[in-house]
């Protein structure tokens, strides 16, 4: 009896954490997934990301950012990477994943070759877990920590662009905005904040940040938390009439380098959007931007955290996905 008695709070326990805690999902992925199917497929990618990087560096912020789009937009399931046809509208045709770069498409269909080309490993490893593999490399390759990759994601049956809308950040968000949409997919302030700092390295059009420099209110033609200097650098890189497709680099002081600066950066107003200076400027976050900015290692540690969780978003496994044998087509 007491032995049953026991049993039964176990399982309990064991279902409200099911419903509770998103990381239980994680037990679908493992850090071996392709062990027997395709040991050396975290090489091949490596390999491939490693080329890509010598052509061009925009690579790096390319993928970092084409994870993130895919894993808030139906889970981490490459979903994002599928191309539209005539009868559907895919995710990548949505205006907020219209500035997502080439190159990071570019780079999971050229690893994606690169493993079918092993007749062992043909069709057995997804567009989902090379995207995830090749995004751990691009941090690693300019900088940033290496961490292990959780693998075993299957390819999404769905890539709408309808789906987009409202499903990923704005420019202009503050930290409540912020927290609400990192929360619906299970990660914490700690996690947002993190994850931010991807904005270390990369490239943005001057029209995601021109209210901030020009008639940004009655009182303030300039956002009064930008730092002046900086603002008027902005101005001379985006005039006014700027072409559409001149991108200026996110971090002003470590452009290529995945590092801290960018906390820094957030400390002396040089933060470019409104989503990333308000980590600094509302209380509830100034202490983590802070602490990260004096800290590398904990920054470095909560990355890494912060990157497993967002792999670990809305996973597909089992009848939900299956193994795309073109990442931009459904089978
Ligand atoms: C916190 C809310 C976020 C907002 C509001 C935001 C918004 C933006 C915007 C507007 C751009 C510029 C796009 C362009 O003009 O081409 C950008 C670029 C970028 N974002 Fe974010 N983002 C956020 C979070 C993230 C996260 C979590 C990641 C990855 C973990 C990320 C990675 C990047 C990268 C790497 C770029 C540069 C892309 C390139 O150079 O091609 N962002 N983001």
């Amino acid at each position: 009896m007491g032995r049953l008695h026991l049993l039964i709070i176990v399982f309990l326990s064991i279902s409200s954490v099911t419903i509770f805690m998103p990381e239980l999902v994680a037990a679908q992925l493992k850090t071996n997934y392709y062990a027997k199917t395709c040991p050396n497929v975290e090489t091949i990618v490596r390999n491939v990301v490693n080329q890509k990087i010598q052509q061009t560096f925009v690579t790096i912020p390319a993928v970092l950012r084409l994870f993130f789009h895919d894993c808030f937009v139906e889970g981490c399931d490459s979903s994002v990477i599928v191309a539209s046809t005539s009868g559907n509208t895919a995710e990548k045709d949505h205006p907020d994943n219209l500035s997502l770069a080439g190159d990071g498409f570019d780079t999971v269909i050229k690893a994606k070759a690169a493993i079918d080309a092993i007749p062992s490993c043909k069709n057995k490893v997804s567009c989902a877990d090379i995207l995830a593999i090749a995004t751990r490399d691009v941090v690693q390759l300019s900088g940033g920590p290496g961490y292990i990759v959780e693998l075993g994601r299957l390819d999404g049956f769905t890539s709408k662009a309808s789906n987009v809308e409202g499903n990923l950040p704005k420019p202009t968000f503050n930290l409540d905005q912020l927290n609400t949409m990192f929360a619906s997919h299970g990660l914490n302030q700690a996690d947002m904040i993190a994850l931010s700092a991807a904005h270390t390295v990369g490239f943005s059009h001057c029209s995601k940040f021109s209210n901030r420099i020009y008639n940004f209110s009655p009182q303030n033609p300039v956002d009064p938390t930008l730092n002046k200097t900086y603002a008027a650098q902005l101005q001379q890189m985006c005039p006014k009439n700027v072409d559409p497709r001149i991108a200026i680099n996110m971090d002003p002081i470590t452009p290529r380098a995945f590092d801290n600066v960018y906390f820094q950066n957030l400390q002396k107003g040089m933060g470019l959007f409104t989503s990333d200076q308000v980590l600094f400027t509302d209380q509830r976050s100034k202490g983590t931007v802070d602490s990260w900015a004096s800290n590398s290692k904990a920054f470095q540690t909560a990355f890494i955290n912060a990157m497993t969780k967002l792999g670990r978003v809305g996973v597909k496994t089992g009848k939900n996905g299956n193994i795309r044998r073109d990442c931009g087509a459904f089978n």
